[in-house]
């Protein structure tokens, strides 16, 4: 064989490479060292059995979820929240589905902005299951209405929720996890945290500021390599977070849904649970375009800023008029809708 015939042929094979590699990217669900770890990491099913995982928010959408895959991997779970009913609820429907007994599930009712709770909270656990080896800080709130229309207390609100009660819950487990060199602490941000958008300020503030705080402790708790960290940023996912948003006043609930295609709450926290598994520091859990667009904000920050602006522009305008803000991106949407 030539010489030119074989480098022919090693630039088709460069080229084939390359174009897999594209429509990997193009069909990712997450960011590309998560889907490594997924498709040749170590699984769940090896990795996060008999732990005793607290996990907070877990009354409804994304933490449910997760105490439902948890439940079905053997252990313990405290699950927490402030609907007893509702965390009832999920504890009945672990049982069902899983090997787990009445005594494994704890229904621990929290109310992250309580924080004078969070202390005899940590030792009803510790007293209730002896350790914590997971914390999974997933309770919090999101934010629809326009900064010139909301009132400080809302802003407020949304820090104590989203950051402090966040913070203050592991600064009360971390005193455990340092005596036994060992734990774990998953911490549920979002895309907002690492991308702001129209309507949700105070909600991205918070999530910007949980992912500082963080990535600073990792440094700081570099002495004790048992205790790892695992930052999720999630995209647009199922659950009640729209219902639930906070608005221009504490008490007026949220009317406005966006109807926007979503992923499913069951493949965020199955990625959730590989990234926990193959202990990855920080993972982004979306499809393209919101995907795509944490790249480049990471990227190119200036370009990101000017095209959100413009992106956003109708969002607002329909907001305005009572509309579902996202139906400007209803091309966006895909067949799974
Ligand atoms: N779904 C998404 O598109 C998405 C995207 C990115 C990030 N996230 C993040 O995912 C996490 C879970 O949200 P979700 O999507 O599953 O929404 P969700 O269905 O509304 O669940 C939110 C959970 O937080 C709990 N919670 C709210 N206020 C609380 C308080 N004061 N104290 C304690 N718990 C409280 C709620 O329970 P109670 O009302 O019973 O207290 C509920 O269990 C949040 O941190 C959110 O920011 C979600």
């Amino acid at each position: 064989m030539s010489w030119e015939l074989l480098l022919w042929l090693l630039a088709l094979c460069a080229l084939i490479l390359s174009l897999v590699q594209l429509v990997r990217f193009l069909r990712a669900d997450a960011d590309l060292t998560l889907l490594w770890a997924e498709w040749q990491g170590r699984r769940p099913e090896w990795e996060l059995t008999d732990m005793v995982v607290w996990v907070t928010g877990a009354s409804s959408g994304i933490g449910e979820e997760l105490a439902l895959q948890l439940s079905k991997l053997g252990g313990s779970l405290v699950l927490s929240a402030r609907r007893v009913q509702e965390l009832e609820r999920v504890k009945r429907r672990c049982l069902e589905n899983s090997n787990l007994k009445e005594k494994d599930i704890l229904v621990l009712p929290l109310d992250l902005t309580d924080t004078s709770s969070h202390e005899a909270a940590t030792k009803a656990v510790l007293q209730e299951f002896g350790k914590i080896d997971i914390l999974v800080n997933n309770g919090g709130r999101s934010q629809r209405s326009l900064v010139l229309e909301t009132n400080l207390d809302v802003f407020k609100e949304l820090i104590n929720l989203n950051y402090i009660g966040t913070v203050s819950l592991t600064k009360c487990v971390l005193p455990h996890m340092v005596e036994r060199k060992q734990g774990k602490i998953v911490t549920v941000n979002s895309i907002s945290g690492i991308a702001s958008v129209a309507l949700s300020s105070g909600y991205c503030a918070s999530k910007h500021a949980l992912r500082g705080f963080f990535n600073a402790l990792q440094s700081e708790l570099m002495k004790y390599p048992g205790i790892t960290f695992c930052n999720v940023y999630p995209g647009p996912v199922q659950s009640d977070i729209v219902k639930n948003a906070l608005t221009e006043e504490l008490t007026k609930p949220n009317k406005c849904m966006d109807q926007s295609y979503k992923m499913p709450t069951s493949r965020c926290v199955r990625l959730m649970l590989i990234s926990m598994a193959n202990d990855l520091k920080e993972v982004w859990i979306s499809e393209h375009p919101v995907l795509l667009g944490a790249y480049l904000w990471q990227y190119m920050p200036t370009w990101s800023l000017w095209l959100t602006s413009r992106l956003m522009k109708k969002r607002i305008e329909n907001f305005e008029n009572n509309l579902d803000p996202d139906l400007p991106y209803k091309f966006l949407r895909t067949k799974k809708d």
